[in-house]
């Protein structure tokens, strides 16, 4: 409706143009062409809940009871906090996590509000099944950077957040039976390389003794991640099986299957 008010036939091209600057109140074919990816120009500090955390890698928490868990790239999430609070074996591990608690803070408020503000740029790359509407999902992010920032501060001595940077890890062989990473792998793949993903990945299963889950595998611009093939190809020829499996969970438009991963 609203691209047909802006855009009558009538109108010529050089309208069009004009009417595209003025940016998101324009809907429909030109409005896509204008921006067809969510942009953002950083890795964002923005963290997801335990509960999310189940929905999106298919898990029970039955599957949590096996052994160590660790959540790789895992920004400001609240998975370890809340997995700690409920008698879990998690860590997290994130490059950022040699920062005070609140440069942290500062950061993931910051990111929470700059993700948003992009997200209303493409509604379309997204289906609200799981969240009620935009006000939820922020308030989850609060959540989470929350109760990551109290958990950060508190744990200190125990050592439930860990800084690395991948494609390295500092733990020994086969430290966890379940390691997951979700948001950081494919998501960013317009800006990290093939090279780095295999190399993360098989670092990942180095580290671990049973399983790694990663989530999502589409882009910013909700596309598949355009060399899994090849991706697969090479972590096989390094004895690793990779499997693309259902999950429930679904926000991103079409981001419905994780990769699991075992030897
Ligand atoms: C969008 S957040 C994902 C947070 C969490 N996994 C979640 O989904 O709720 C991406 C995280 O990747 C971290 N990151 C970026 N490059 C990294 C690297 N090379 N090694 C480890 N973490 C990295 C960032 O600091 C950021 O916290």
């Amino acid at each position: 409706m609203l691209y047909q008010r802006e855009y009558s036939p009538f109108k010529g091209e050089i309208e069009r143009g004009m009417g595209m600057l003025k940016g998101r109140l324009l809907v429909g074919t030109i409005a896509m062409v204008e921006t067809n990816s969510l942009q953002l120009d950083r890795i964002v500090f923005i963290g997801r809940t335990y509960f999310e955390y189940l929905r999106m890698f298919d898990l029970n928490e039955s599957d949590l009871k096996l052994g160590r868990v660790l959540d790789g790239a895992a920004g400001p999430s609240s998975f370890t906090a809340e997995a700690t609070a409920k008698g879990f074996d998690a860590t997290a591990c994130d490059m950022l996590y040699c920062h005070p608690v609140e440069t942290l803070a500062d950061k993931g408020r910051m990111d929470i509000e700059h993700t948003f503000r992009k997200v209303d740029d493409v509604p379309h790359l997204y289906v609200w099944k799981y969240y009620k509407d935009r006000q939820e999902i922020i308030g989850l992010r609060h959540k989470a950077l929350g109760a990551f920032a109290r958990d950060y501060e508190e744990e200190i001595r125990e050592g439930r957040h860990i800084k690395a940077e991948l494609p390295r890890l500092p733990f020994p062989d086969r430290t966890f039976t379940l390691v997951l990473s979700s948001h950081f792998l494919f998501l960013y793949g317009d800006r990290l390389s093939l090279d780095f993903h295999v190399e993360s990945l098989m670092e990942m299963m180095r580290v671990c003794s049973g399983e790694v889950r990663v989530y999502p595998l589409q882009g910013l611009d909700a596309k598949p991640y355009p060399h899994m093939e090849e991706l697969l190809l090479r972590l096989r020829s390094e004895g690793l099986q990779g499997e693309l499996v259902p999950t429930s969970f679904e926000f991103q438009r079409g981001a419905n299957t994780m990769l699991t991963l075992k030897r």
